[in-house]
């Protein structure tokens, strides 16, 4: 059995490799945002007017991978913008990216569970999306850390892949098959993976293969975020996902994808906004 350290190592290897992977063609909208100084991240721009005015904000943004969407909270007034990764490789990237876009961001390498150690002071906004989760094997210990980073009537915003979209395998050959756990386990499921979600044939192939991954239940999300201390505002489920695991039984629609027949059946990300 690993141990927690290797866990993350192996992830922080993985991330590594597929920020590599990521940077190959232009699956994150990086050519835009450096050529239009108005432009954000279709991922944000879903989600830009639930905070507001934005004039003089503080924002971090969790598991920031490679800062596109971290642009985009400078870009709209924030005045002081953190991104934080694991991951050094996408964050080398992320800062020559924020560079070329013109925006002041800094960059933190740290894990999650070692941001409050790691990041000076508190913020309006902590904001974390797409594919974050499932890299965490403690959910309570996430939301006290997101809690430590609040400050007094700060905003706290998730978007993610549903638990319960995480719960279906990989072969659709014969429809959707239950085969993940929906609740959290102690241990992790490994995969061995050289290939990340862009479906880019010619992007380079991941080197190091092993990581590790997490399923959180929306019950256990939930409690351990008013257990931290936060009131809830909302929760969302949607029938669209931000990537494309079954080409075959899914259809784009703007920069989304849902299923083709019968979408209703399975929620694909959910969203929550609370407040401290
Ligand atoms: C799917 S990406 C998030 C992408 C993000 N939605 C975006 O648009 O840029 C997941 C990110 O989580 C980071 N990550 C994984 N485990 C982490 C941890 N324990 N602490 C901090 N970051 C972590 C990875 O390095 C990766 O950059």
């Amino acid at each position: 059995m690993l141990t927690e350290t290797e866990w993350f190592a192996d992830n922080q290897a993985n991330w590594n490799d597929r920020a590599r992977t990521h940077m190959s063609g232009n699956y994150y909208g990086v050519n835009e945002l450096i050529t239009n100084p108005e432009s954000i991240s279709a991922e944000l721009a879903q989600d830009i007017h639930r905070f507001g005015n934005l004039n003089g904000k503080s924002v971090i943004h969790l598991q920031c991978h490679l800062g596109t969407d971290t642009i985009g909270f400078a870009r709209r007034g924030a005045k002081r913008v953190v991104g934080l990764d694991l991951s050094d490789t996408s964050l080398e990237f992320a800062k020559d990216i924020a560079a070329k876009s013109g925006v002041t961001v800094e960059f933190v390498h740290s894990n999650v569970y070692d941001a409050r150690e790691n990041v000076e002071g508190s913020f309006d906004l902590v904001y974390t999306s797409l594919g974050v989760l499932c890299w965490l094997p403690d959910i309570e210990k996430w939301a006290e850390t997101i809690v430590s980073l609040m400050a007094p009537g700060g905003c706290f915003f998730i978007r993610d892949d549903h638990p319960m979209f995480m719960t279906i395998g990989d072969d659709v050959s014969n429809g959707l098959k239950i085969e993940q756990s929906y609740f959290q386990l102690d241990q992790p499921l490994t995969w061995e993976d050289e290939t990340s979600y862009i479906l880019d044939d010619n992007a380079p192939k991941i080197k190091a293969k092993r990581n590790h991954q997490w399923n959180h239940s929306i019950g256990e999300i939930i409690t351990a975020l008013i257990r931290a201390g936060l009131t809830i505002d909302s929760v969302e489920e949607t029938p669209y996902s931000a990537w494309c695991p079954w080409p075959e039984l899914m259809v784009k629609e703007g920069h989304v994808y849902r299923l083709k027949d019968a979408p209703e059946r399975l929620p694909l990300q959910f969203v929550i906004c609370a407040h401290k």
